[in-house]
């Protein structure tokens, strides 16, 4: 099964770098597989420590993905390195090992540490769209301009039926992005 959360690695100078990424856990192992190139590739593979951030907040991801990368951070508890401060739980982990791999190198980690924030406050249909339509953005240069349209128009229903305030501005911030993508110039339908 595979989960989205939030990674975040240390750079060169020590500084946060916040990232949407895909894992998978099991038991104490998780594992995770960033793109070549990628800076999170380039930090796991110098400072074999991470952490995976399980948050609601779908703005992080939005924003990760348009520009607005300064989301609040605090040092991890037991791993030299930061956490994401608004997260439901956090997951504090090292390197085991790499398979390395042309596109996708595929790291196994141990969970060296996890805390759980904040209660899970239930499904919401908006934050799916959300997170949906996130990984529409990551594939802007493939997908084809019509498929795109039509996909972001039914996962509007459920943004506009469902959303609450952060929903709306993550949703906000892809829209706006993808209008200005050259190959695509998204215009939604405004629906009443
Ligand atoms: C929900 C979601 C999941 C993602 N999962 C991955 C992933 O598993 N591996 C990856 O390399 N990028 C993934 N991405 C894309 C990265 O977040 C994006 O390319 C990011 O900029 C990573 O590059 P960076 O480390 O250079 O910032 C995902 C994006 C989204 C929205």
């Amino acid at each position: 099964m595979i989960f989205e959360g939030v990674i975040t690695t240390a750079n060169a100078d020590g500084a946060a770098h916040i990232a949407p990424m895909g894992f998978q856990r099991e038991g104490d192992e998780v594992s995770i597989s960033p793109f070549v190139p990628s800076t999170t590739l380039v930090n796991l593979k110098r400072d074999g420590r991470a952490v995976m951030n399980l948050s609601d907040d779908v703005r992080i991801i939005a924003g990760c993905l348009t520009g607005r990368r300064a989301w609040p951070v605090q040092r991890a508890t037991v791993i030299d390195g930061w956490r994401i401060s608004d997260s439901l739980a956090h997951l504090e982990l090292t390197v085991s090992d790499c398979q390395e791999h042309p596109e996708r190198p595929r790291f196994r980690c141990r969970v060296v540490y996890e805390a759980n924030h904040a209660a899970f406050r239930g499904f919401n249909r908006a934050q799916a769209a959300v997170l949906e339509a996130a990984i529409l953005y990551s594939r802007l240069e493939w997908l084809a301009p019509d498929k795109l349209a039509s996909e972001m128009a039914y996962l509007a229903i459920a943004v506009g039926k469902t959303a609450g305030d952060r929903e709306r501005i993550a949703w906000q911030w892809l829209v706006e992005a993808m209008a200005e993508h050259p190959r695509h110039r998204l215009r939604l339908e405004q629906r009443a």
